[in-house]
């Protein structure tokens, strides 16, 4: 019943964003100039809360655009009506709809569509990840030094010791491919898909990665915080791995870079 709301709120606000794609859409700014919103976000996200609404309108729903809808109730869905809004703005077609539903505090399902792509990534607790209703496993890289990374960068800069730049450079000094897709559910479901072996940013919303979160655990992944305690949605930082190189990746992140 959860998963059939689920699969249908996420296919209503990929046909939004696949239909702004073919129009002039408006575009706004947040805070920041590069913080964009534009009118296919809000098309998404109406399309996506009608749905959860008609199913169960006594959950709780928390959105980016639209805020939070507080309800007494143990169930929560958590929204991201474009994620990667750059990319829409600029028509790279690398951005999702991502959704996932938490009970009582944990995360029970998740799915992330890329309409552009075709792609639809979904996982439900103890029953494992899929991409189009295929299983999907992360990789069984051992070694940062050869793995493929991906990250994503805040959309204002961090002025902080051991933040995103300084922590990229590292990688990047010794060769290790570290992409940057825009877009925090596709990466985290692109380490779920064993695409990537690992995954980290610094400063994400719930939003961003309530979905991909469970996609990656389910795919046997691990997602941990910034210093390598249990992942939270709800604060900032978090590391995604294929497991094998977790705790490695983690020390690279720190600053402990070892000799390779
Ligand atoms: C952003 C994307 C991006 C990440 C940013 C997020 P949005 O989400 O996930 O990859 O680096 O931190 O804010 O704004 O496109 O939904
Ligand atoms: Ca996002
Ligand atoms: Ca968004
Ligand atoms: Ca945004």
């Amino acid at each position: 019943m959860f998963k059939d709301a689920l699969l249908q709120a996420t296919h209503a606000g990929a046909e939004e964003i696949r239909r702004f794609m073919e129009m002039e859409f408006k575009i706004s700014n947040k805070e920041g100039i590069n913080n964009l919103v534009t009118e296919a976000d809000h098309a998404s996200e109406k399309a996506i809360i009608e749905v959860i609404k008609e199913h169960f309108p006594d959950h709780y729903i928390l959105s980016e655009e639209a805020g939070e809808i507080v309800q007494d109730s143990e169930y929560k869905w958590i929204i991201d009506p474009i994620d990667g809004t750059v990319n829409f703005a600029n028509r790279i077609p690398l951005c999702c709809v991502s959704i996932g539903l938490e009970h009582n505090g944990q995360m029970i399902m998740g799915a992330v569509y890329n309409p552009f792509m075709n792609e639809f990534f979904f996982a439900e607790r103890g029953q494992g990840a899929t991409l189009n209703n295929k299983p999907i496993f992360v990789s069984k890289k051992e070694k940062v030094a050869t793995s493929c990374l991906v990250t994503g960068f805040p959309y204002t800069y961090l002025d902080e010791p051991n933040g995103p730049l300084q922590v990229f450079e590292r990688f990047i000094r010794r060769g290790i491919p570290v992409r940057r897709l825009g877009s925090a559910a596709i990466d985290l479901c692109w380490v779920a898909s064993g695409r990537f072996d690992g995954f980290y940013e610094h400063k994400l919303q719930a939003w961003d990665s309530a979905a991909g979160f469970i996609i990656i655990e389910e795919a046997g992944g691990k997602v941990t915080n910034l210093k390598g305690d249990p992942y939270s949605p709800y604060q900032p930082g978090i590391v995604a791995s294929n497991g094998f190189i977790h705790d490695e990746l983690l020390e690279w992140i720190k600053g402990n870079v070892p000799a390779i």
